[in-house]
């Protein structure tokens, strides 16, 4: 049955559109910091909105996925459908997930029929690699982690991102403000 509320309704509730922010980069690159410093941000202005981290989906909705190709395509796929719906709820859906996968992201794009942008959170390998804030890219050189995207598995670049952060040369309080005025302009806020 449809529902008797339509998007219009939902877009006069909340004061802005539902909208998916797809963040995607390497582990280290700052998806998580961009993404909960983004999610305050827009929250205080007055957005609607909620991240989907690892920590909230690993452990739950995907907790039967390890880490292999098919793994990962289905977790991202998921994730994809999930964020898909936050948006047609009218929220502002932001996701923090590597993604590394071309045509996985291209699946949760064609997913969501409410507004979906690509963010890159570009930092090269040599970038993440000295942060290493979980130790993650020394274990995977050590052979522990042996499909760790970068080293053991593949990162698929954004080709058409709706937005670049140059996380790796400039300062998480600089990123945080670039996305932050992409996303106001991007999601107006009608109130
Ligand atoms: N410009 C930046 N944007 C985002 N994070 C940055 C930036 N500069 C340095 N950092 C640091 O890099 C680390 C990124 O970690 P995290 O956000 O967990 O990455 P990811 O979720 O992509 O694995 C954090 O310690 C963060 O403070
Ligand atoms: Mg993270």
């Amino acid at each position: 049955m449809a529902h008797a509320v339509d998007a219009h309704e939902r877009r006069l509730h909340y004061g802005h559109a539902g909208a998916v922010i797809w963040l995607t980069g390497l582990s280290g690159s700052g998806k998580s910091s961009l993404a909960m410093g983004l999610e305050q941000a827009l929250m205080r202005l007055g957005y609607s909105c909620y991240v989907l981290d690892g920590d909230n989906i690993r452990s739950g909705l995907n907790s039967d996925l390890g880490f292999g190709d098919a793994d990962r395509s289905e977790n991202i796929r998921r994730i994809g459908e999930v964020a898909a719906l936050f948006a047609d709820a009218g929220l502002v859906c932001i996701t923090a997930f590597i993604s590394p996968f071309l045509a996985d992201r291209a699946l949760a794009r064609a997913r969501c029929k409410q507004g979906f942008h690509e963010i890159h959170v570009a930092a090269d390998l040599a970038a993440c690699e000295a942060r290493d804030p979980k130790g993650l890219y020394k274990k995977a050189r050590a052979g522990q982690l042996p499909s760790f995207t970068g080293i053991g598995s593949p990162y698929e670049p954004p080709v058409h991102p709706e937005c670049v952060i140059s996380t790796g040369t400039e300062a998480l309080s600089d990123s945080l403000a670039t996305l932050l005025d992409y996303v106001r302009h991007a999601v107006p806020l009608a109130r």
